[in-house]
């Protein structure tokens, strides 16, 4: 018993060293490699020369504790950060508690940063009653949307529904999306079932997230998981293998 509790303790600290070393392995030398669990890897960096380039910069928000790390150009909290190419961010969800005027959400825009909307890892969800809720493009054109009627048979759902919940509807986003507006529009306020006191979501979050975690009602104030896509162009590649540390760029590299 005392043997199997040693060799067990052992482990675990194995364990966290590896983890420890894999994360001060990626971050730039001398830069922060973490924010407790989360790892700051190289192209990502928080402060002065630590950062591939100023979309690649985390900012240290202290009002938490303990501090958060952010993506400082749109202010989103990262969670996760995978040299695979994706970081999980923190997105607020969007709700409207008035069905009848249509409510759209503020943007967060990637247009021409190294950053997308992840489509394999993201899908739409919309919750309502007598609206459409739907991601425009700024344009107008809509990108995803959910039409719904009033009631436990609501018949216009235009995507998958929602296991589980009732007048929620499921969809995927197109690929390379950079900027969208969530909005809810009223569908017909005059129809029987009609609940004024009812609210309407309209949320881009993590598809994984929702399958497990996503608790209905929604509080308007939660921030859910996103996943952004990232990517950077070819010279990172040679910068980083002449560099000093080549080590992180063989890791990079060696995927
Ligand atoms: C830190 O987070 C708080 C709460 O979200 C926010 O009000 C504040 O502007 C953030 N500060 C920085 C420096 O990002
Ligand atoms: C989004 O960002 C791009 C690139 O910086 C800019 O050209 C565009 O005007 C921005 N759009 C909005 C709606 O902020
Ligand atoms: C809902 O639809 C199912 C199957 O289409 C039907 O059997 C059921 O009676 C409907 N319920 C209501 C309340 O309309
Ligand atoms: C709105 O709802 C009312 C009452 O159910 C119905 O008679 C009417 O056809 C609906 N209008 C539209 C545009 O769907």
């Amino acid at each position: 018993m005392g043997v199997v509790q040693i060799v067990f303790q052992a482990i675990v600290l194995l364990g966290s060293i590896n983890t420890f070393v894999q994360a001060v392995d990626l971050a730039k030398p001398s830069c922060q490699a973490n924010f407790g669990k989360i790892g700051i890897p190289y192209p990502f960096g928080v402060g002065a020369d630590c950062f591939y380039d100023d979309w690649f910069a985390i900012s240290c928000n202290d009002t938490f504790n303990p501090p958060k790390p952010f993506l400082r150009r749109f202010n989103l909290e990262v969670l996760e950060i995978s040299l695979e190419g994706t970081v999980r961010v923190n997105y607020p969800t969007f709700s409207s508690c008035s069905n009848s005027i249509t409510k759209t959400t503020e943007i967060v825009n990637l247009t021409k940063s190294p950053f997308v909307f992840s489509q394999s890892k993201n899908s739409f969800i919309a919750i309502g009653c007598n609206i459409f809720a739907s991601m425009k493009s700024l344009d107008g054109s809509v990108i995803a949307g959910c039409m719904f009627g009033c009631g436990k048979n609501s018949t216009e759902i235009a995507g998958s529904s929602c296991i589980g919940i009732i007048n929620c509807c499921l969809t995927p986003i197109p690929p390379y999306i950079g900027l969208f507006n969530a909005n809810i529009e009223p569908k017909n306020i005059s129809s029987p079932n009609f609940n004024d006191q009812a609210c309407n979501y309209a949320v881009l979050l993590e598809r994984k997230f929702f399958n497990s975690n996503l608790r209905y009602p929604i509080k308007s104030e939660v921030h859910v998981p996103v996943v952004l896509e990232w990517g950077i162009d070819e010279t990172f590649y040679s910068r980083m293998m002449g560099s000093e540390w080549s080590e992180c760029g063989k890791h990079l590299t060696s995927k």
